[in-house]
């Protein structure tokens, strides 16, 4: 499915973007291993956190507040414990976070064998950065040629490890600290960079163990996790869109609400303020654990920045709009560090360097990450978001601010994440 965006007039008004994708996983997750009934306040309803929910019911849970027309505003589950799910195989879909969280309960069980397998681009979402450490604890797990799914996991007995990740992958270390709920001893994990923290939080709040302590997350074996009650603030991920969209096109004032303000997510906002953006961010305090707020945006003048290390895991999902962005600013910015950019949904790297020069940016992929000469704008042209919902609001909000429109090809690829993009940018073109 094609979509056309045109230069468009200022983005006006209030919008609360969609539930986060990212809790929303963790929620389910977290909810189905369980004692008893969790109450989720806001899950997101999009094609990959409905993967989640269809995975934990093919587990044993039982989920209400879900059909096929929606998802209400508070859903129940019902666990099976942490020990309890049933051997199954599950579709992902396009879902990586699910991917790479899910083996790390299903490894540590008493009996039991599952299969996870997905689309043609999880099929491509390389796997051995959980197998090799899940094995290390004693996991008996299989995939196609050493490093992709289809994923096969059989239940075994497990230990705690102290590892350290070779890459910052919030999935990863997720992944694990599940494991590490099952497992005989403690589990230590080193990140060589921070990366998003919802698992820990969300994990201390059903009673698990879970300690941060010298750059490293330790967590111990559990008996039972009692989530009792989840909040999942708005996608800051997706608000991000129309943050990056409001600052280009002028004449925009727009405030977005009860944004998901958990610092290490919000690297995005670090970025900006670097490059000159006057953005007001105000919390609205903190609810299961994580912080959430206003963050009202205006046009900006922008000037180039150099981005690279710590600050590359917190904007991880951000990079190809600081790429847009760029385009608009005084002077080169480079982005480094961002290797990890190649493995998502789509090799992000190629696929928003290709989008942004086929649209007149000079805009150049380097090994490990994007450098973009600014000033030029964008001309305009076709963008294909190659089945990447990224990709597809990413050449969105390029229209928007470009000189003659943009068509994105596979614009239906945004709802994996967010369903609603479309209808809610027309309504902040209307003015809120
Ligand atoms: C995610 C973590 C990030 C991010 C992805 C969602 C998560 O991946 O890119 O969209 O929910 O844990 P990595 O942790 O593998 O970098």
């Amino acid at each position: 499915m094609a979509a056309r965006f045109d230069p468009s007039g200022p983005l006006r008004g209030t919008l609360r973007p969609p539930p986060d994708k990212s809790v929303s996983h963790r929620a389910a997750l977290i909810a189905a291993m369980g004692e008893g009934e969790t109450a989720i306040e806001g899950y997101l309803d999009s094609a990959d956190t409905r993967s989640t929910l269809t995975a934990i019911e093919a587990l044993g849970a039982r989920v209400e507040g879900v059909d096929a027309t929606g998802i209400e505003p508070v859903i129940r589950v019902r666990g099976v414990g942490l020990r309890g799910p049933a051997g199954a195989d599950i579709d992902v879909g396009n879902a990586g976070t699910l991917l790479r969280l899910l083996p790390g309960w299903l490894a540590g069980q008493e009996t039991g064998a599952w299969a996870l397998d997905g689309d043609d681009s999880i099929r491509c979402r390389p796997v051995d950065r959980i197998a090799e450490p899940l094995r290390l604890m004693g996991a008996r797990l299989r995939c196609r040629d050493g490093r992709l799914p289809p994923l096969r996991v059989e239940a075994a007995p497990l230990r705690g490890i102290s590892y350290r990740l070779p890459v910052a992958s919030a999935q990863v270390k997720s992944c694990l600290l599940f494991a590490g709920l099952l497992a005989a001893g403690e589990t230590r994990l080193a990140e060589p960079l921070s990366s998003r923290d919802h698992t820990e939080r969300m994990l201390v709040a059903a009673g698990a163990e879970v300690e941060r302590q010298d750059g490293a997350v330790g967590v111990r074996p559990a008996v039972r996790l009692e989530p009792g009650e989840i909040v999942v603030p708005a996608d800051f991920s997706s608000a991000a869109f129309f943050v990056v969209a409001a600052l280009l096109v002028p004449g925009s004032d727009l405030t977005l609400a009860g944004v998901g303000l958990n610092p290490t997510r919000t690297g995005l906002l670090s970025i900006l303020a670097r490059m000159g953006a006057e953005i007001e961010v105000e919390g609205e305090g903190e609810r299961g654990g994580e912080p959430s707020g206003r963050i009202r945006v205006r046009p900006s003048q922008l000037r180039a920045a150099e981005v690279g290390g710590a600050e590359i895991p917190l904007a991880i999902d951000e990079l190809p709009l600081v790429a847009l962005a760029a385009c608009f600013a005084e002077g080169t910015t480079t982005i480094r560090d961002a290797a990890e950019l190649r493995r998502k949904e789509s090799d992000r790297v190629a696929t928003a360097s290709e989008a942004l020069a086929a649209l007149g940016g000079r805009v150049e992929p380097t090994e490990d990450g994007i450098r973009i000469e600014g000033g030029g704008g964008l001309r305009g042209g076709a963008v294909d978001s190659h089945g990447d919902h990224r990709i597809a609001m990413l050449g969105a909000v390029a229209g928007l601010t470009s000189r003659q429109g943009v068509e994105v090809e596979g614009m239906d690829a945004a709802a994996v994440s967010y369903p609603g993009f479309e209808a809610d940018l027309a309504s902040l073109l209307r003015g809120g």
